[in-house]
């Protein structure tokens, strides 16, 4: 029966999808350029967790220092990329969604940013917002690409990011193997996920952890992570970051991401 091939690339075709439909368009402007107050208008909620994309960079940066060249891997509407640039001199942010990309190139133009924000059904409100001072926009590039088959020419960089990636590409070793040639000798990794594997964004033969090993051993996401990292770098620190995720006026996913900083050899 030829079903599950028709699935298979039927559900590949929506996860090709996702990141250009209107929805989380919208969704992830108001996630990196909105204030707390746009995301969480409660007393009620975890506050802690929002601001993700800027938390990304302030918590592990500052141990860094000051760097010429730096990485966002997936960068969506690019508010990670900015914070990079509080940091490094020039910073790529890359990400396969062309409405991401073109709306993170909007912002780095303008300064500014439009967003449309769910409040129920078919009901929005427009919010304008601005770029916080003391980020460099003219020290960023925005480019359409593919973190697990990069343009052979993008050279190597002292930072990689990549916030929220591993569980939605369809190949996270490719990605982890990527980083070996990507980060200069002495340059460090932040990588940070939740863990949310997913058949319809990566098979499930692909998943680097959660899951059982074929003699039924459990594999968590760090260990499969460590096992093809560790020959090239030093895991420096592994730690909780957790994030709020507005759907509409009430309703948000509140997830934990773990972070890892791994220094290259
Ligand atoms: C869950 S979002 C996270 C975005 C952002 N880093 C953040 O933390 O808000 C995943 C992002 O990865 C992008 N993406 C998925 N597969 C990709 C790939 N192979 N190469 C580059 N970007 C990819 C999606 O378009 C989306 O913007």
């Amino acid at each position: 029966m030829n079903l599950p091939e028709f699935s298979a690339t039927a559900s590949i075709a929506a996860v090709a999808n996702v990141y250009e439909s209107d929805l989380l368009l919208d969704q992830y402007l108001l996630f990196h350029y909105g204030t707390a107050d746009d995301q969480l208008p409660y007393a009620e909620g975890p506050r802690e967790a929002l601001f993700y994309p800027v938390r990304c960079v302030s918590e592990f940066a500052p141990a860094i220092g000051p760097i010429e060249r730096a990485l966002d891997l997936g960068c969506a509407v690019g508010r990670s990329t900015f914070e990079l640039s509080r940091w490094a001199t020039a910073v790529i942010g890359v990400d396969l969604s062309a409405r991401f990309i073109a709306a993170a190139e909007s912002v780095r133009e303008t300064g500014r940013v439009e967003i449309r924000r769910l409040e129920e059904g078919e009901l929005t409100t427009r919010l304008t917002r601005s770029l916080p001072p003391g980020l460099h926009p003219e020290r960023c590039r925005f480019e359409i690409g593919d973190a697990t088959d990069m343009r052979k020419d993008i050279g190597q960089f002292q930072l990689v990011l990549a916030a929220n990636l591993l569980d939605r590409v369809r190949s996270p070793v490719r990605l982890l193997n990527s980083f070996r040639a990507l980060i200069r000798s002495g340059g460090h990794l932040i990588l940070s996920s939740p863990y949310t594997w997913l058949e319809e964004f990566t098979p499930r033969s692909e998943w680097v952890g959660g899951r059982y090993n074929s003699g039924g051993k459990a594999i968590p996401s760090l260990e499969g992570i460590t096992r093809l990292l560790a020959t090239d770098f030093e895991l420096l620190l592994t730690t909780d970051v957790p994030f709020l995720l507005r759907e509409h006026a009430r309703k948000f996913q509140w997830s934990v991401a773990q972070a890892t900083v791994w220094k290259r050899s």
